[in-house]
């Protein structure tokens, strides 16, 4: 490989690599898929995506396999999930073929970026959109610019898999029940920053974001899904205010095959400590076992114990293994890039 990375001990960070890729929909038709080396986007000072936040992003990652080829891991529910983002932002929709195809041809202009088998780590892909006519009013954007890029990256938590400290704290909602927290609209984490970063200066690795009407029920945690473990069943809220995780998706799927009831529903904070072992699920985060759990307001403490539970720990080694060509892909989740 010519690129001079430290692949085993890489970051959550931006990296620059070979080339990015541009599209735009100028209200009308799409535009080839542009390549360039430019790392910067130039736009006009009354844009609207950057005035009215009228934009979303994706997250998804691409992993070099024991076998040597490289995988994409389910790119089409991105192009899905891209286009729920759109809906709901008025935004025109890219089709799941061009995303797809986009995602394979940024994966092969950066394949020495692609980190080695080796290293655990992953080449992490960003989709991002932005409605980009220039205007002032607030109204539909009917033109769209799309950027894909790239960057190697390692565990989003520091130290990989370990068990990490998540704090309730009921002071910022991260999304209104019918407002935009199913989709990956910048504003949902714009709106959820203050506490996440109060949360880690006073220790904690990620926030539990609870239901904005009641304050109830368990939503997202930090930027990741819940999961929970009890009785031999995985357990994962449901709400219309949680974004779709693929990876929830993908391990609610993995647990049916082992055997484990799967049940998505409402999950109160009361039942929290109740489970035997609990998680964050994520792109990024893949599963990051929780620990600890800690009510700022009832200052009620739950412990998960020192050690990795071994739902979790068997859940993991099922994905990584699918996502690293160790185990036979029966649910055709990976798309090989060469
Ligand atoms: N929830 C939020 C708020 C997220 O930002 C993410 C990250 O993408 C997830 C959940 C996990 O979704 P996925 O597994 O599709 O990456
Ligand atoms: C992902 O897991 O892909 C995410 O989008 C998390 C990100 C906000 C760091």
């Amino acid at each position: 490989m010519g690129v001079n990375i430290d692949w085993n001990n890489l970051g959550f960070d931006y990296i620059k690599t070979n080339a990015n890729l541009r599209c735009r929909f100028d209200g009308k038709r799409w535009s080839q898929i542009s390549v360039t080396e430019d790392e910067y986007i130039r736009m006009h000072i009354a844009t609207m995506g950057i005035h009215y936040g009228i934009m979303a992003f994706e997250g998804l990652k691409a992993f070099r396999g024991k076998d040597g080829k490289v995988r994409l891991f389910r790119p089409a529910d991105n192009a899905r999930r891209f286009q729920s983002s759109a809906y709901k932002l008025c935004l025109e929709p890219m089709p799941t073929d061009v995303f797809v195809e986009a995602c394979i041809q940024l994966v092969k202009l950066n394949i020495d970026f692609v980190p080695p088998y080796e290293s655990g780590a992953s080449l992490y892909l960003r989709p991002l959109m932005y409605g980009s006519q220039v205007a002032i009013g607030v109204h539909r954007c009917p033109e769209v610019d799309i950027v894909f890029f790239a960057s190697p990256v390692g565990p989003y938590f520091k130290g990989g898999m370990q068990l990490i400290k998540v704090v309730i704290d009921r002071m910022q909602d991260r999304a209104a029940p019918r407002g935009t927290g199913d989709i990956k609209a910048g504003g949902n984490y714009a709106s959820s920053l203050l506490s996440g970063e109060k949360a880690h200066d006073m220790g904690y690795d990620n926030v539990m974001y609870l239901d904005a009407a009641q304050h109830r029920f368990v939503e997202e945690c930090g930027a990741a899904n819940f999961f929970g473990i009890k009785n031999n069943t995985y357990v994962t809220p449901a709400s219309p205010s949680i974004l779709p995780s693929v990876t929830n998706d993908s391990l609610r799927t993995l647990a049916a095959d082992m055997g484990l009831n799967v049940e998505q529903r409402p999950v109160t904070v009361e039942e929290l400590k109740t489970f035997e072992e609990a998680g964050a699920c994520g792109t990024a985060a893949v599963i990051s076992p929780i620990g600890s759990i800690y009510d700022i307001d009832t200052q009620e403490y739950i412990d998960y114990g020192k050690t990795i539970g071994p739902v979790s720990l068997a859940l993991y080694n099922r994905l990584r293994d699918i996502q690293y060509g160790r185990a036979e892909d029966k649910h055709n989740w990976c798309v090989i890039v060469e």
